[in-house]
């Protein structure tokens, strides 16, 4: 991953944390997002230290505020001409209903639509790159999931689980839409399932089992180490260097829903986020 320049949301922790260690092992070039300055700092410090690679940089946006999701990529644009990798992988499960600073529904708002942005505002960075990567941690989740057109933020039928699974089946859809407008440019798009991962998402899960529980269920938890595996593997592996629109699990492609194959929902979907986020036109 040498001379390889790769951006990581949500790397501050978890297997967003444990990616950008070993994508630095490798001598890539790490961009880390995070939206805590100290908790960012903290986990840029310990990857410099034990990779010994100081090309770490760390960049600070809140994902639920998208004018902050541009203002990011205003500051990125300027320090940097390309990018090999963007691993969108921060994700959120959050009990209540919340609403993002836009006011859309919190995990729609966050798992997705800032991730479609982020996406959309760093494409010609990823274009200037001769093998450019676009990589979004999804779920198995999504395999339960619905996307509620007629009611995409759920005010009226809210659920924590209905949330996550609406917002990583968009994962796998917009990853499948990235794959039809870019593999002619040969930038590849492929979306994962990390496995069962005993990273702080798991205390999000459900707040009101105990600490001791959660320390308890872990043991049947993968790492965030073991847990990165797959985006560190699509990240950096010559081996899937032209494949794109797949959906992997422990490194391998394997089949994600049906209904994630669906034309006229990737097409639905990609529509409303352009509208959501405020897009005048498409840069994809
Ligand atoms: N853990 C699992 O079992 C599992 C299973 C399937 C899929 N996944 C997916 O894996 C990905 C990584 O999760 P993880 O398990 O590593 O969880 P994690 O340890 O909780 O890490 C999540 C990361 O996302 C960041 N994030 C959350 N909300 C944000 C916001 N509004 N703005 C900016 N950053 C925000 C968090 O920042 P803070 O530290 O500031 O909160 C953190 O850096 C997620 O997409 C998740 O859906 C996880």
């Amino acid at each position: 991953m040498q001379c390889k320049t790769v951006f990581i949301t949500g790397a501050n922790s978890g297997i967003g944390k444990a990616s950008s260690m070993a994508l630095a092992k490798m001598g890539a070039r790490v961009l880390m997002h995070a939206r805590d300055e100290a908790k960012g700092n903290s986990a840029r410090e310990e990857i410099i230290k034990e990779s010994c690679n100081k090309d770490i940089d760390l960049f600070i946006c809140d994902l639920a505020d998208l004018e902050d999701v541009k203002r990011m990529t205003e500051k990125i644009k300027l320090k940097y001409p390309q990018l090999d990798v963007l691993l969108n992988n921060a994700g959120i499960m959050t009990r209540d209903r919340q609403e993002t600073v836009q006011g859309f529904e919190y995990q729609f708002g966050v798992n997705h639509l800032s991730h479609f942005l982020l996406t959309q505002l760093l494409i010609d960075m990823i274009r200037k790159s001769p093998s450019g990567r676009i990589i979004n941690v999804s779920s198995a989740a999504h395999f339960v999931g619905k996307i509620h057109f007629d009611d995409i933020n759920l005010k009226n039928s809210y659920s924590n689980f209905r949330a996550y699974s609406q917002a990583k089946l968009a994962n796998v859809l917009f990853t499948n839409a990235l794959c039809h407008r870019l593999q002619v440019e040969g930038i590849t798009s492929n979306s994962l399932h990390p496995g069962v991962v005993a990273s702080r998402f798991a205390h999000a899960r459900d707040p009101k089992k105990s600490n001791l529980f959660i320390k308890w269920a872990g043991n049947f938890m993968l790492s965030p180490e073991k847990g990165a595996e797959t985006s560190v593997y699509l990240a950096s592996s010559p081996e899937v260097e032209d494949r794109s629109g797949q959906y992997y699990k422990k490194m391998k492609p394997v089949s994600s829903s049906k209904t994630s194959y669906n034309l006229d929902s990737v097409q639905k979907l990609w529509d409303l986020s352009l509208e959501m986020t405020g897009l005048e036109k498409s840069f994809i």
